[in-house]
């Protein structure tokens, strides 16, 4: 792990009780991908990271390309091929006050890589995942990556005690947002593929922003609008996005059989077509 400045092993890693990221989850994180022993679109994942910490108005630690140095060093230190790199901000360590600390205090830098085996990923694409709907309890401000995660943690735990991999949320509109983990995704029975626009409700995925370009180069029908949990149950197929899972279909919502129940030839496509558009 790197920590603060320091590379060290993970069972030595820690960071100070004060730190406002354990009190308060006052931080912002991103989740990249790795393939191969490579970051997976890099400048978009630190484009949208300098967006988070500015909207919090925590400093840049560093620039943004040193960032990209360590985030690469702990991949190459772990080792990992195939997995994630997690990277986490805080606002710096400070005696505990809600308000942002007087004077100028240095973030916490904390950045870990850890291999998952993509044969698992497989397993999951091609047998399907089932999603829950769960009432959207999150607070407006979900365009920012930040680490206050306790309603989507609540969400996963609710999807996992259901039998279902994730949980999307649903609006006091009645419309999808997003899973608690990944944005949410349909294709209509016409062949459309359709997803919620990024303006309200949702976090700019990165998959999901390269996943519009890969549409659009396959020529794939597209549309950016909300659809409810009935419209997903009655389409031909669903799936989610984001770094740590690419596109994985969706066979399930609350019980009920979306398309054959087999993940769809769209998902399927989109996900094997997905690096392709990668950076
Ligand atoms: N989550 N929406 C939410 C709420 C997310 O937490 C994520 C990603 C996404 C997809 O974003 P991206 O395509 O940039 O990964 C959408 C990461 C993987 C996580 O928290 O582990």
């Amino acid at each position: 792990a790197y920590v603060n400045g320091r590379y060290q092993d993970m069972r030595d890693a820690s960071v100070n009780i004060e730190d406002r990221g354990y009190q308060f989850a006052d931080g912002i994180y991103e989740v990249c991908e790795v393939r191969g022993g490579k970051l997976v679109d890099m400048p978009r994942h630190l484009a949208r990271l300098q967006r988070s910490l500015g909207e919090l108005r925590i400093a840049e630690p560093m620039p943004l390309s040193a960032l990209s140095v360590v985030m690469h060093e702990v991949v190459r230190r772990n080792r990992v091929q195939f997995g994630i790199v997690y990277l986490q901000i805080s606002r710096g360590v400070a005696r505990r006050d809600h308000g942002f600390p007087a004077g100028s205090v240095k973030p916490s830098v904390v950045v870990t890589a850890r291999t998952i085996n993509p044969a698992k990923g497989a397993e999951n694409a091609a047998r399907g995942i089932k999603v829950i709907t769960v009432p959207e309890n999150r607070w407006p401000r979900v365009d920012i990556k930040s680490t206050a995660l306790l309603p989507n943690v609540l969400a996963k735990q609710a999807a996992r005690e259901a039998g279902a991999y994730e949980a999307w949320y649903v609006d006091s509109d009645g419309f999808v947002t997003e899973g608690s983990s990944s944005n949410a995704w349909i294709v209509t029975k016409e062949g459309r593929v359709v997803t919620r626009p990024d303006k309200s409700g949702i976090l700019s995925g990165i998959t999901r922003s390269v996943l519009k370009d890969a549409l659009e180069a396959l020529q794939i029908r597209f549309e950016e609008r909300a659809f409810t949990p009935e419209e997903a149950a009655g389409a031909a197929e669903a799936f989610v996005t984001a770094a740590s899972m690419i596109v994985m279909p969706v066979v399930a919502i609350d019980g009920h059989t979306i398309g054959s129940g087999k993940p769809g030839p769209v998902a399927l496509r989109l996900r094997e077509q997905f690096h392709r558009f990668a950076a």
